[in-house]
């Protein structure tokens, strides 16, 4: 009872603390510091974080499992696994189609996988890591993401997957890619790190983003829609995917009980496995060259309260984002303002704009301008991934990847386009500063604020 007791003063405490250090709201001044993006918490996060160090697990524990749950329920899938980062969950998702098991879907070595290279490197890299060929496709300006035009033609016998990532929340063509992957039988792992709560119409249903790929895949990332610190999830609806998921992710082990626990099959001792002997001890039987990216409950259990904000969170986002838009229409003959996806309801990361060609202003004045405005900018991400050092040796060597078509949008974004933040911690005062900077960079007379 004296534990009980102690704790519940613990949170108590942990609850005045949070309001004394971090609940108090300061009005904005211009030239104030405007994040692209930040965590945004409460008490009952830091509670839940408490919680779990007083439990001392450290490990994935309960809150992990509360986790998985409540995020699948929120995505509409069966099965999810907590890991700890989004790169990992790409690494994991990847990982687990090129298992044995699988039989002649399964990926190997010089097997090709359709992308993108106008994104976030991780969403490609265990691609190249593993040896299978990145085929890279352009993508559109405005939405950031794939150009479905050359999908097809893409596609060739040594095709077995498509990896891709919804552009800063907004949803690929999923209808498009879905028929492509289904018409030849390639794999769709969808990297929704940065689209948590988007929707799609697909086939007359609503659905979130997420749900719709063999895999998908998110991070939590402080940036990102909620956040658990360091933090990722892979999601199915496939219970073989699921538990070759889980092996990758647990060192590669070919048995599924949760940590601290021992024969949950049953048949600890009693199976044969390889050349192994017989009855060797079903833990330590390894089925794939694993890693072990699992989260740990200290992450899991902020997520449990995060998850709860999220659909507020979601809304304020799509709030932000079309205030921005509206903000800024009358801007575009030097300014391209993103455009989102037909059929779908984007949960937005950022705001992408891109500055128009030959109007005697450029992106990197731009950012310039922004920043010294105190205006956090984002590029996009690697812009395009081939002219990274990274990929140096490859492209030197033009082996290991392939083109269809040309990447001049690619390189387009790489040059000309630049993303503004439209998190929860935005409010009307921000959007309204960042709106009036981007009217004065361009020497536009900022018309009368959006309501
Ligand atoms: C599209 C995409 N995929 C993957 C990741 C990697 O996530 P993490 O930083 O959690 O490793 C990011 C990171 O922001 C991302 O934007």
């Amino acid at each position: 009872m004296k534990a009980e007791e102690i704790k519940a003063q613990i949170l108590d405490l942990t609850e005045e603390y949070y309001k004394e250090v971090f609940a108090k709201e300061t009005d904005f001044a211009p030239g104030d510091r405007i994040g692209y993006s930040g965590r945004i918490f409460n008490e009952k996060d830091m509670k839940n974080l408490v919680s779990s160090a007083l439990e001392f697990w450290l490990t994935s524990g309960h809150y992990t499992e509360e986790f998985e749950k409540k995020l699948s329920e929120y995505l509409g899938v069966k099965y999810c696994s907590m890991v700890n980062s989004g790169s990992s969950a790409n690494l994991a998702a990847f990982m687990a189609l090129t298992a044995e098991e699988l039989g002649e879907r399964r990926i190997v070595p010089g097997d090709e996988v359709i992308t993108v290279a106008a994104g976030f490197p991780t969403t490609v890299a265990p691609i190249v890591q593993y040896g299978a060929v990145p085929v890279f496709l352009d993508v559109t300006v405005r939405e950031g993401n794939i150009d479905v035009s050359k999908l097809e033609e893409a596609v060739t016998d040594k095709t077995k997957a498509v990896v891709l990532a919804h552009t800063l929340g907004n949803t690929f063509d999923i209808a498009l890619v879905k028929t492509i992957c289904e018409k030849y039988r390639l794999w769709l792992i969808e990297d929704n790190c940065d689209a948590l709560g988007s929707e799609y119409q697909y086939q007359g249903e609503w659905k979130k983003t997420g749900s719709f790929g063999d895999i998908s895949t998110c991070s939590f990332y402080p940036p990102h829609h909620i956040t658990t610190g360091e933090g990722g999830a892979v999601c199915t609806n496939d219970i073989k995917l699921h538990r070759l998921i889980n092996s990758f992710r647990d060192w590669g082990r070919e048995c599924w009980c949760k940590p601290g626990v021992d024969n949950t099959c049953k048949q600890r001792y009693t199976g044969q496995f390889g050349e192994m002997p017989k009855g060797y001890d079903h833990k330590y039987i390894y089925s794939h060259f694993g890693y072990n990216l699992k989260a740990t409950d200290l992450q899991a259990s902020v997520g449990c309260s995060q998850i709860e904000k999220l659909p507020g969170f979601v809304e304020k986002r799509r709030e932000n984002w079309s205030y921005l838009y509206a903000g800024l229409k009358s801007l575009e003959d030097v300014l391209l303002l993103p455009e989102k996806t037909p059929n779908s309801n984007p949960s937005w990361f950022g705001f992408l704009m891109s500055v128009q060609e030959g109007c005697g202003y450029t992106r990197d004045g731009l950012a310039d301008y922004l920043e010294r405005h105190n205006i956090q900018t984002r590029y996009l991400f690697a812009g395009n991934l081939i002219k990274q050092p990274c990929f140096n040796e490859m492209r030197n060597k033009k082996q290991g990847y392939r083109v269809v078509g040309k990447l001049d949008n690619t390189d387009f974004i790489m040059t000309h386009s630049l993303w503004i933040g439209v998190y929860p911690g935005m409010n009307k005062a921000k959007l309204d500063y960042m709106i009036a900077c981007i009217y004065a960079y361009f020497k536009r007379e900022c018309p009368s604020t959006p309501s």
